[in-house]
Order: structure tokens, then C-alpha cells, then sequence
């Protein structure tokens, strides 16, 4: 687990896009998309990186962490509709090859099973780009989530809830369940890159990244990851303890080491 701890949000969003985009112009990648605040400015900048410098997203398949169960794919609030206005519209990436959960399935356990053999049949996620929640989650799954986890259906925290009721006309509108990628889903991948920002996210992040492996921080699964990167600015890292050593390890990097 590599924690790279940055001076600016701005320096976040390159260093994200960076491992995309190497990963992207190695060959036809499959993209793990989170979709929340945290990533936008990193999919900003990849947007940004495919008007000017030629990026391509043509080849590429990507895959959603989750979706709210009763929300339609088309509908305002869906994170379908999220990834593809922040995101999939802005670059060439073809939006048939943009997979989410479909909370509206008929048979919801059915449908998380199809969306883990969709997922193992493209080959497994290349990079999977993750947020945290301010009360640890990953993807959706929340505090007790088992740690080795398949897609299924959550409950959300309130804590969850009021974290996004900013997405919705009135807080109310939240729906209670989820469809998401479980743990042992997500840890499949074979980079996963964690982002955090500001301030909110400080004491997940310190248990996602020293404290134990619980359930009770379903983020402390990436533990068990042998290849992550845990990108940050100074406010999100402000709670670890081993702050000064992470900075001191990544500008140790050897040159040719990419993240
Ligand atoms: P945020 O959400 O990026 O909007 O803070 C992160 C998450 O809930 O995983």
C-alpha cells in the first residue's frame, strides 16, 4: 500500500489521472469508476487530456461500484447518469461499454450476480478509481459489510444518506438500498487508487489506512490489497500517524517506479 500525500486537490487529480491514463495507453483497459464528488476533478483532467494530448477511451470497458436500488439508469439521480455527465459525454469512450448495477432488476440477486460474471468475463478491472465515505464505506458497503463480500444489496447509514442528499430535491428522496460491488469484488481489481480530499474524510481514512482490519472500516479491506495507492491532500492524510514517513517513501520513489 502506497499513501501519497499531495499540496493541492489539483495535484490529487493529475497524479489519479497519471495511473488512468498509463493504464489506458498500455493497451484496451477496464475502468473501475467511482462516482461521488472525489474523482470528478480526475476525470476532468482525463477529459481535458483527450482533447489536448490524443488520450483515447475508445478501447476501453468500464464498470460502476454500485447504484441505488428503485432509481432508474436514466433517471437525473442515477450514477450511470452521474459517470456519464461527468465523464463518459466527455470523452470517447463509448457509453455501451459503461456497465452499472441495474437497481431496477425484477430479480435484484440475480442481477448482482450477472453484474460480478459481467465484470470477471471483460477480463477483471485494470484500475479501479475509489472514494471513501465519511463513515468508512467502500463503494456501498457500509460499516459491517464482510470484507470478502460479493455485489449486493446494502442498507444505507443515515450518516450515507445525509452525505448525499445534496444530489436529491429533499433529503427524503435518498433511497435506503443499494446495489454495489462488495468487498471481495473491488479487492479483484488489480490497482486499486483510493482518492480523499479535504478534511471530512481525515478519520476514515486514518482507520481505512492504520487502523485494523474490521469490518467496522470496510475502506481498511484495501489492507489486504497487494497493490493500492492511497492518493491524498494534506487535510485527508491530517489524522495519520505516519504522515511524515508516507511523504518521505514516495520522494524516495526510484524514477522508473510508477504508482
Ligand atoms: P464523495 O463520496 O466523493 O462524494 O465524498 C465518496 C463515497 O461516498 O465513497
Amino acid at each position: 500500500m502506497e499513501v501519497v500525500i499531495l499540496g493541492s486537490v489539483d495535484d490529487v487529480d493529475r497524479t489519479v489521472a497519471d495511473v488512468v491514463e498509463s493504464v489506458v495507453r498500455a493497451g484496451p483497459a477496464v475502468l473501475g469508476l467511482a462516482t461521488g464528488s472525489t474523482p470528478v476533478g480526475a476525470y476532468t483532467e482525463l477529459a481535458r487530456r483527450h482533447r489536448e494530448q490524443d488520450l483515447s477511451f475508445a478501447r476501453c470497458t468500464a464498470f460502476l461500484l454500485d447504484e441505488y436500488i428503485g432509481i432508474s439508469t436514466e433517471s437525473e439521480q442515477s450514477y450511470f447518469t452521474f459517470i456519464r455527465d461527468n465523464f463518459v459525454d466527455l470523452v470517447d469512450l463509448d457509453g455501451a461499454s459503461v456497465f452499472s448495477p441495474d437497481g431496477e432488476a425484477a430479480d435484484i440477486g440475480a442481477e448482482a450476480r450477472r453484474f460480478d460474471s459481467a465484470i470477471a468475463d471483460a477480463g477483471g478491472v485494470d484500475v479501479q478509481i475509489l472514494g471513501i465515505g465519511s463513515d468508512g464505506h467502500l463503494g456501498f458497503n457500509e460499516p459491517g459489510s464482510s470484507l470478502r463480500s460479493r455485489t449486493r444489496v446494502k442498507t444505507l447509514t443515515e450518516q450515507t444518506r445525509r452525505d448525499n442528499a445534496r444530489f436529491f430535491a429533499t433529503p427524503d428522496d435518498v433511497p435506503h438500498h443499494v446495489l454495489t460491488q462488495g468487498l471481495g469484488t473491488i479487492c479483484e481489481a488489480r490497482h486499486l487508487v483510493l482518492i480523499a480530499t479535504g478534511a471530512a474524510k481525515a478519520d476514515a481514512v486514518a482507520a481505512a489506512v492504520e487502523g485494523p482490519l474490521s469490518a467496522f472500516c470496510p475502506a481498511s479491506a484495501i489492507q489486504w490489497h497487494p497493490h493500492v495507492s492511497v492518493v491524498l491532500d494534506e487535510s485527508a492524510a491530517s489524522k495519520l500517524k505516519l504522515a511524515d514517513y508516507y511523504r518521505y517513501a514516495y520522494e524516495q520513489k526510484p524514477s522508473w517506479q510508477s504508482l
